[in-house]
């Protein structure tokens, strides 16, 4: 049986093996994404839109974070937990952020956390990980910076790309034991990934990066028309539910539900 991932163990697997992260917001998915095997579950903060139907991830607060990250932590026996930190529970002073980083492991079951931006969050990162908290760092497009960026691919520019490339150097200097790196150019993505010695995970960043991530509803097809392209769908599960809710209504409204097989 696989071992439980440490965020040591998967900053390891940059060169042997490719990473594959997917985000999970409840037991249930929680779950499945451990049976198959998937390394890392990621509570991101995308919940907002796809268990909270906000937005964007800027209302999301860190009582709800806690809450999905606990019940994804009873679901995982091997993947490791990492709980993206939401909007303003760590931008405001490294105090901030180690206490509310601390909850995570401490309250919820996390393994690490996750937290946006480059060389100017290097400090902070430096604070977790100097108190045994595992960091994930988030570099490129960064969906907490959406008022300012828009959602456009970053780096396109020979001088974003060299600030990308010195941020990701800078968050493996402060001690990230990995980087998810979103929606650049592929080139891009597989330089950043050359720059470093800890792992990427991309998303939107090509087949360059050292491991990949997806929100699993997207993945899923339970995220309507509104999936990025860099989204590969396996399944429309919208599709297979709609059908079997439609299903159970008529059966329910025929009497062909309950029979005498699901009576007492
Ligand atoms: O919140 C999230 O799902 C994420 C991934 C897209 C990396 O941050």
């Amino acid at each position: 049986m696989q071992s439980k991932w440490t965020a040591e163990r998967i900053k390891h697997l940059k060169g042997t093996c490719k990473i594959s992260c997917l985000t999970a917001y409840d037991y249930t998915t929680a779950k499945l994404v451990d049976a198959a095997g998937i390394h890392v579950a990621l509570v991101g903060d995308s919940l907002a839109n796809t268990m909270l139907g906000h937005a964007n991830t800027l209302s999301v607060t860190m009582e709800q974070m806690l809450h999905h990250t606990t019940a994804v932590a009873q679901g995982i026996t091997t993947a490791l937990i990492v709980a993206d930190m939401p909007f303003m529970s760590y931008q405001i002073s490294t105090e901030q952020a180690l206490e509310n980083a601390g909850r995570f492991l401490k309250e919820a079951g996390a393994d690490a956390v996750k937290i946006e931006g480059g060389a100017f969050r290097a400090q902070t990162v430096a604070t977790l990980v100097a108190n045994g908290i595992p960091v994930l760092g988030h570099i490129g497009l960064t969906p907490q910076s959406i008022r300012q960026t828009g959602y456009k691919v970053q780096g396109r520019q020979n001088a974003s790309a060299k600030r990308l490339i010195s941020d990701a150097k800078a968050l493996e200097a402060a001690g990230v034991f990995g980087i998810v790196v979103e929606c650049v150019p592929a080139k891009l993505g597989a330089a950043i990934t050359k720059a470093v010695h800890v792992p990427t995970i991309g998303i939107g960043a090509g087949p360059g990066c050292d491991g990949q991530v997806l929100v699993t509803h997207d993945l899923l097809g339970l995220s309507g028309n509104t999936a990025p392209r860099f989204v590969k769908q396996y399944v429309n599960l919208e599709e297979h539910m709609v059908k079997a809710f439609k299903e159970y209504k008529a059966d329910v409204e025929s009497g062909r539900f309950p029979t005498t097989k699901q009576c007492y």
